[in-house]
Order: structure tokens, then C-alpha cells, then sequence
């Protein structure tokens, strides 16, 4: 698959790195702004400078291609990623797919209407745990989930145009971990409230550190506490998480060296304890290391092979452009919960005609 990519600087390296280790996939042409940056990228890329570019209009005119990764910093993504699709160009474009509800609709309007496969790259949920803890939920290993808690901490120091986001760790960071929220529960948030504040150790103008509270479809709730201000020990990417169903629970916690997901299975007969029990504790429980089955290629690998499947099978992506506008649309309304103190209904954000500013 001949690849154009925009936005080669910052992250957009890694996929040129991950392009080159997945069978069938090329660049045939780079983009940026930054002279350095598409000069470097081009060296490790083999990308000559006569397919170096520093708008995507000429790149698209020049180069013949068959799919577009967008990697530029999220406020570009609605011009870049349109006007690939409207070129006849596949898109896999970054995370957050834009920086308003209604330019993430017109993408995916665009992408319908170019018929072109428009996919998001949510990868935290293309990984061998997640995929797996998935199925524990779905084979009701632990009965009825009834609620979620998910711990986030690493210090993340931000640079550039992150520095000026209104709410860098919610728009920038806890998508990701929204995104695994709707996976893991297969149905999408109903409603949020949420509290945001910015730490003296932190180096962005907006706010770094999250307290989030949701509802999701199926009712089950969500204490999501996530901090991009901590100096301290951190919990990975991930995070930590606990599932807490009627029959046991499950602890993600990958930082432990991507180590077992534990499973805690209680078979003890609930309906027969009474009063009398109240204090007497309930057969204790040893979590029963699970190892996840290898799903072969993952992350940003998993992307590149499932954006390419369903461009051939002409079927829609797991993370596609119109399944991300329910990620955007809960990270949208925790923004707007912390910023009016109020509870927000999710299906407002999709029908407001502006979402809240991204920049401060
Ligand atoms: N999926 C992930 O885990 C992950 C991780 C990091 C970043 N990202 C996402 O990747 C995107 C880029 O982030 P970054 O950290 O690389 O940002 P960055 O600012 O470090 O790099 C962006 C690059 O895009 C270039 N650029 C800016 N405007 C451009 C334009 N109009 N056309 C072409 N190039 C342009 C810049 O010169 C720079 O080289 C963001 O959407 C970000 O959220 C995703």
C-alpha cells in the first residue's frame, strides 16, 4: 500500500518506523510544515527530497498514492484529512480526530460521501490484554459488570501547541482511555460529570489532572481518575483498572510489566448470607493470573493491518472515523462537565452545533 503521510515531526516518526515493519506498506511521499522535520523523516523513510513536501495539495498532485496517515497536531486534521479523501486517498488519521464535534462529522461525511475508509487510530484497544479482557466480560466470567474503576498517573510533560490546549489531558491523553472504556463495555457513554484543576508541577496552561464520573448504555458506571501531573510512581499508559461485576471482578494493571490479568472469581452463594454474615468475610478470593493469547501484530501494527483488510473488504474499521465520533463526543462532554460543573448529556454534544474550544 503506497503511503502519503502528513505531519512526519513529533509522533509522526514512530509511523514511519511501524510502516517500515509491516509487510506491504510504503511511503512514497512525506509532508510538513518543518523543513528538519521532513528532511530527517525523509532519511529514515527513503524518501527522496523531490517527494518531500510542505503541503499536502502539492504531495497529492505530484505523488500517486493509496492511503494518507494524518499526523498532524489535531487542529489540521479536519483541512488535511479532507482533502486526501476528497483526492481518492484512504485516510488513517490520528487521535483526536478533530478539534470540534462538527469538523469530526464533516470528515466522516466526506469520507461517505468520497466512498473512501476514513479509520481512527485508537490503538490502545489493539493490544493482546485488552482484546482478551474483552472476552472475560462477554463470556461473563465475572456475571453482571456493575462498574469500573480506572486509575491514570505518569508526569507528562507537554510542548508546542499542547501547552495552549484548554483541556490537554482529557482532548490529548484520556481519549485513549475513553475509547477503551466504550471497548471494553460495548455500548457508548450516556452521560458525564467531571472536574478538572492544573497542578503547580504541571507545564501547560490548561488543566492536567481529571476526576470523571460516567454512565454508560448498559448502566454501568465509571470512576475514571486520570493525572498528567505526577511525579510519583506512575501506572503506564494503561493505567490501572478494576472491573467489578456480581460475580468477581477483574485488575488490569499493566504497568506490572505487562504481567497476568488477574481474575477474582466469587463462587460463594450471595443469597445465602444474612445479617448474621455482616461482619464474617466472604471466602477469600486469590486472583487467578490470566495471560492474554497473542493477537500477532498490535498497536500501531494492528492499525496499518485492519485499515488495509477493510479497505479491500470494503467494510468499516472497529475504530472507524463514524465509531470515534461517540469517543470524541464523551471526551467533548467531560470538557464540558469540568467546565460548566454540571451533569452533561452525551447525545447533546453530537447535536451541539460547537463543542467547546480546544485551545485556551
Ligand atoms: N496514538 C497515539 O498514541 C499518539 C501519540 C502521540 C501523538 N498522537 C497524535 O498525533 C498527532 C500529532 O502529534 P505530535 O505529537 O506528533 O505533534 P507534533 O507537534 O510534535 O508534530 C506534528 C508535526 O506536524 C507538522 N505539521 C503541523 N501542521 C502541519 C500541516 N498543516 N501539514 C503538514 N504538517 C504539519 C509539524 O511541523 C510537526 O512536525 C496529534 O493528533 C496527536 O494527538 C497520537
Amino acid at each position: 500500500m503506497r503511503l502519503i503521510q502528513a505531519g512526519v515531526g513529533g509522533f509522526g516518526s514512530s509511523w514511519i518506523y511501524t510502516a517500515r515493519e509491516c509487510e506491504g506498506f510504503e511511503h512514497v511521499a512525506l509532508v510538513d510544515t518543518n523543513l528538519g522535520a521532513l528532511r530527517a523523516a525523509g532519511e529514515i523513510a527513503g524518501v527522496p527530497p523531490e517527494r518531500q513536501f510542505t503541503t499536502v495539495e502539492e504531495a497529492l498532485s505530484k505523488v500517486e498514492a493509496d492511503g494518507f496517515i494524518d499526523c498532524t497536531p489535531a487542529p489540521c486534521h479536519h483541512a488535511t484529512t479532507t482533502t486526501a479523501l476528497r483526492a481518492g486517498l484512504h485516510v488513517l488519521c490520528e487521535k483526536p480526530l478533530a478539534d470540534s464535534m462538527a469538523a469530526a462529522q464533516d470528515m466522516v461525511r466526506v469520507a461517505d460521501e468520497c466512498h473512501r475508509v476514513l479509520m481512527v487510530t485508537q490503538q490502545y484497544r489493539y493490544y493482546d490484554q485488552p482484546r482478551c479482557i474483552r472476552n472475560l466480560l462477554v463470556e461473563g466470567h465475572i456475571g453482571q459488570l456493575d462498574h469500573l474503576v480506572v486509575e491514570f498517573q505518569i508526569q507528562g510533560l507537554l510542548f508546542g501547541w499542547r501547552q495552549t490546549m484548554r483541556h490537554p489531558f482529557l482532548l490529548d491523553m484520556a481519549i485513549h482511555h475513553f475509547d477503551l472504556m466504550r471497548y471494553f463495555l460495548g455500548c457508548n457513554a450516556v452521560r458525564v460529570q467531571a472536574m478538572t484543576w492544573n497542578p503547580p508541577v504541571s507545564n501547560t496552561r490548561g488543566d492536567m489532572c481529571a476526576f470523571v464520573w460516567i454512565e454508560f448504555e448498559n448502566g454501568v458506571r465509571v470512576n475514571y481518575s486520570g493525572s498528567f501531573a505526577s511525579p510519583g510512581c506512575d501506572t503506564g499508559w494503561n493505567g490501572r483498572w478494576t472491573f467489578t461485576g456480581s460475580r468477581g471482578s477483574i485488575v488490569w494493571n499493566p504497568r506490572d510489566d505487562w504481567g497476568p490479568i488477574r481474575l477474582f472469581r466469587q463462587n460463594a452463594d450471595l443469597s445465602q448470607y444474612t445479617e448474621q454474615h455482616f461482619f464474617t468475610p466472604l471466602p477469600e478470593l486469590w486472583g487467578e493470573p490470566i495471560w492474554a493469547p497473542p493477537i500477532g501484530a498490535a498497536g500501531h501494527h494492528y492499525d496499518l493491518y485492519h485499515w488495509r483488510a477493510c479497505i479491500e473488504a470494503g467494510v468499516e474499521p472497529e475504530t472507524s472515523g463514524r465509531d470515534n465520533l461517540n469517543t470524541l463526543a464523551l471526551t467533548f462532554a467531560a470538557m464540558q462537565a469540568a467546565d460548566t460543573g454540571s451533569v452533561v448529556e452525551v447525545r447533546s454534544i453530537y447535536q451541539a452545533e460547537t463543542t467547546p474550544s480546544m485551545q485556551t
